[in-house]
């Protein structure tokens, strides 16, 4: 073989081991945890069918108030649901440092997480 194919084949493997990764991109990145834009998508598909269902009393979704006052793209009436940084959608139990904010028109508002954050508060991820 040439040594210019060598070459070419060597920058071409070189090229796609290092965008591999691209394939599951961070859409958000909460502390340390990445969240593709599908997880982001998952959740909260998952915690919108729960608000529609109107199962909102004691758990998640529930309404957040945007205390902490972010900019967020769509308007509110926003709910909370958590995302779960081990992959699984959120069915009760712990839920974890980080939410996805949506509005009752099931538009994203953002992902948040406490991690990083003072006391009760969130940050953006
Ligand atoms: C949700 O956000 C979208 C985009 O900003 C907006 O058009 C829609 O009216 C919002 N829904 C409600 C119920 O506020």
């Amino acid at each position: 073989m040439q040594y210019s194919k060598i070459l070419a084949l060597a920058t071409l493997l070189i090229t796609t081991a290092v965008a591999a990764p691209q394939k599951r991109a961070c859409a958000y990145t909460c502390g340390t945890v990445c969240y593709t834009s599908s997880a982001v998508s998952a959740a909260q598909a998952a915690g919108y069918k729960l608000y529609k269902a109107g199962s909102t009393d004691d758990s998640y979704p529930h309404v957040y108030h945007n205390y902490e006052g972010f900019d967020f793209p769509v308007s509110g009436t926003y709910y909370e649901f958590p995302i779960l940084s081990d992959g699984d959608v959120y069915d009760g139990g712990s839920p974890g440092a980080d939410r996805v904010i949506f509005n009752t028109s099931d538009e994203l508002a953002g992902v948040i997480t406490h991690t990083g954050a003072s006391d009760d508060d969130f940050v953006s991820c």
